[in-house]
């Protein structure tokens, strides 16, 4: 067992939350997939890489970075033990062979120096205590040239499709549940930069994203998945039942405005961001 800094977002990742999503590991991948052609294309993996994928849960971009890194090899590193157990398993199935998955806080974890040529996420960096600390450390586990790519959520646009469909019960939403405290962490890109440049990277480039987010076969399953999402229960628990079905009503009845014959979705839009290791 690795030290672990960031003990809060490890019970969390480990408790009913991390165990919840890595249950649904696939509902969650076809939910953020709509980003990873951009993060892919942006990391740049080249045959030999030897690929870093930080926060990695429960595997999707590890698998990914590990199949065009076909002489190389994927490491993915994440918090949480039920994640990593859904990643080893999939990997398996999928006869991934050159893709390994350990347990660490990617903020202390000792890395082996310059072992790595590229690091990614998606969406796996937001929940350091110590950001400055966390990339630095991320930083010494590139060569000197390597790259890091990364996605993370921008603050919802008030006039986007999310921010309308799901405006009934964001407006009963008081605070993130445990593991998603620091999701919104890097939604400033003036942020980003000054963090990764006072962790030692440089060329930090913060770019817009857009792409579709899918939320379910149609409006009803879509609702399904999204009021059981932790960060959304863990709010409603407290409203009473009448208020929580009148706002699934609505949310239901706005999804259903984006029923497609492939599912709904919904625009959204993420941060890629991308620097190099001096
Ligand atoms: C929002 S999920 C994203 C998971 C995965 N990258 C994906 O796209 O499905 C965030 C992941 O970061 C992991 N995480 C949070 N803090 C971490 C840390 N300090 N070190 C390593 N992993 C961490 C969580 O356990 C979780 O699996």
């Amino acid at each position: 067992m690795q030290p672990i800094a960031n003990t809060q977002q490890a019970r969390a990742w480990n408790g009913p939350e991390g165990a919840y999503w890595a249950d649904r590991y696939d509902r969650f991948d076809r939910l953020n997939g709509g980003f990873n052609d951009a993060l892919f294309t942006a990391a740049a993996i080249n045959e030999h890489d030897r690929v870093l994928d930080i926060g990695c849960g429960a595997g999707q971009t590890t698998r990914r970075a590990a199949r065009q890194a076909g002489s190389g090899q994927a490491v993915g590193i994440d918090i949480s033990v039920p994640m990593l157990e859904r990643a080893r398993a999939v990997a398996a199935e999928e006869d991934v062979t050159n893709a390994v998955f350990e347990e660490g806080d990617a903020q202390i974890h000792p890395f082996p120096p310059g072992g790595s040529d590229v690091a990614i996420s998606r969406g796996g960096v937001m929940f350091f205590g110590d950001h400055v600390a966390a990339f630095a450390n991320i930083g010494r586990a590139l060569r000197r040239g390597g790259r890091l790519t990364f996605i993370c959520p921008q603050m919802p646009d008030p006039d986007g499709q999310s921010a309308q469909v799901f405006a009934p019960v964001n407006a009963l939403m008081r605070e993130p549940s445990p593991a998603a405290r620091g999701m919104m962490s890097l939604s400033d890109p003036a942020r980003v930069h000054e963090v990764l440049t006072a962790a030692g990277f440089a060329e930090v480039t913060t770019t817009s994203v857009a792409g579709p987010v899918h939320w379910g076969r149609d409006a009803d399953d879509a609702a399904d998945f999204f009021f059981a999402m932790s960060p959304v229960r863990f709010n409603l628990d407290s409203v009473p039942e009448q208020v929580t079905a009148k706002a699934r009503e609505q949310v239901t009845a706005a999804l259903r405005r984006y029923e497609t014959p492939e599912g709904v979705r919904l625009r959204g839009a993420v941060w890629l961001v991308a620097a190099t290791r001096p």
